[in-house]
């Protein structure tokens, strides 16, 4: 969608998979979907440096809203649980620096049960959404029907347009479909939507980050390079769990997929997670690519994603579906396709460059178990890599 917004995959925070419809204010006041969670997970984005990385969206999901719309057949904030209403948590985000994302279904009801968005009120729900400030609509589809997409999808993106407010635009239609060929047409999506979710909701779990990256690289050649197409949420574990939330990371970054937490900012290490998080806004492969194939290799339980990037740079991500100890896996670049030369890789984690690697230099790399290494790689005869800032473009 070419609306100037979201040129790279947007990052950013949602309340979905940590706080999911958690209404209950009253014995959990500090969790539950409220605007003091908006409020307190943008005051951690603004001030522990999260902001700087690039994850400037504090994105609200579901249960949000009264479940009844006002007199006027207006969407509004549950009273209760958003009593400065949204406007206000607008402000309060944009004087941070921050952008405001929101949550709608096009259907009669929206996931959770809460007043949804037919195809009579999406002119009204657009232009409310405007006013308030929003920056950002996810529009989920439960509750709707093949042909109401149809049309629901492309009315919405038509309705943001004409309220004059650039709205970044993320269309769940996909997922609705089955994700696949010829259910779904991405031409036409990427004409209308900055991003689209193709497939199950993520779970906070190594099982539920396999099958989300099975599919997608399954499935890659019918996806729509260049635009976003969203695996979902990243929802890094704890600590003890270092190596999986590390390969999410890694797999997503290398999927040039949006990086949206969903996670609990007020309990994070800091610095363990800024590692976590850091490197892929630092070195992100995503930020100055230009082609969006990518392979995969496998082999004993080990696999091998690589994707190109701009001025001849590439990722490469070695992954290890093994549950018993760190393997040693013996490759070249050569054997992973790079053709000769002589290049330098940096190694993501470690924060080690390796120079003097020529194409057939072997070497080894020691993968955890349900673990990463994480590469980037750039031939030696480009002096300076040049792609290591996020473009500001908004
Ligand atoms: C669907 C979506 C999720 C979330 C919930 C909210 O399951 O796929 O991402 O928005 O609805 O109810």
């Amino acid at each position: 969608l070419d609306n100037g917004l979201m040129r790279t995959p947007p990052m950013g925070w949602m309340s979905w998979e940590r706080f999911h419809c958690n209404i209950d204010c009253e014995n959990d006041p500090k969790n539950c979907i409220s605007e003091n969670l908006f409020r307190g997970m943008a005051d951690r984005l603004a001030e522990d440096g999260w902001k700087e990385m690039g994850y400037d969206h504090v994105m609200i999901d579901d249960c949000w809203s009264s479940m009844l719309r006002d007199k006027d057949g207006r969407l509004q904030p549950d009273p209760q649980r958003f009593p400065g209403g949204i406007a206000k948590l607008a402000r309060y985000l944009h004087n941070r620096g921050l952008k405001l994302g929101i949550y709608g279904d096009l259907g009669t009801h929206t996931c959770g049960g809460y007043p949804g968005t037919t195809l009579d009120k999406i002119e009204t729900d657009a232009q409310m959404f405007a006013s308030w400030g929003v920056d950002f609509l996810k529009l989920d589809g439960c509750y709707s029907n093949e042909e109401e997409q149809q049309k629901g999808y492309p009315l919405m993106s038509k309705a943001l347009n004409a309220t004059g407010r650039p709205i970044g635009y993320s269309c769940s239609w996909p997922a609705y479909r089955g994700g696949l060929l010829p259910s779904v047409n991405y031409t036409l999506l990427g004409e209308i939507c900055n991003l689209w979710r193709n497939y199950d909701d993520i779970q906070d779990s190594w099982d539920s980050v396999q099958e989300i990256t099975d599919w997608f690289f399954d499935n890659q050649e019918i996806l729509q390079p260049g635009r976003w197409n969203d695996p979902d949420m990243v929802c890094p574990l704890s600590p003890v769990y270092m190596d999986q939330s590390r390969s999410q990371m890694a797999l997503w970054a290398i999927m040039a997929a949006p990086l949206i937490m969903s996670n609990n900012l007020r309990t994070l290490t800091l610095s363990l997670d800024h590692g976590l998080y850091t490197k892929f806004t630092v070195y992100s492969p995503f930020l100055c690519l230009y082609v969006t194939l990518f392979f995969l290799q496998k082999r004993s339980h080990i696999e091998v994603y690589w994707r190109p990037l701009s001025q001849s740079a590439s990722a490469l991500v070695f992954l290890s579906r093994r549950q018993d100890m760190p393997y040693h896996y013996h490759t070249s670049l050569a054997k992973l396709n790079y053709t000769a030369g002589s290049y330098k890789a940096y190694d993501v984690f470690t924060g080690k460059t390796l120079s003097g690697l020529s194409a057939t230099t072997e070497f080894t790399v020691s993968i955890d178990p349900s673990g990463v290494v994480m590469w980037y790689s750039f031939p030696l005869s480009t002096t300076e890599w040049q792609c290591r800032q996020r473009s500001t473009t908004t």
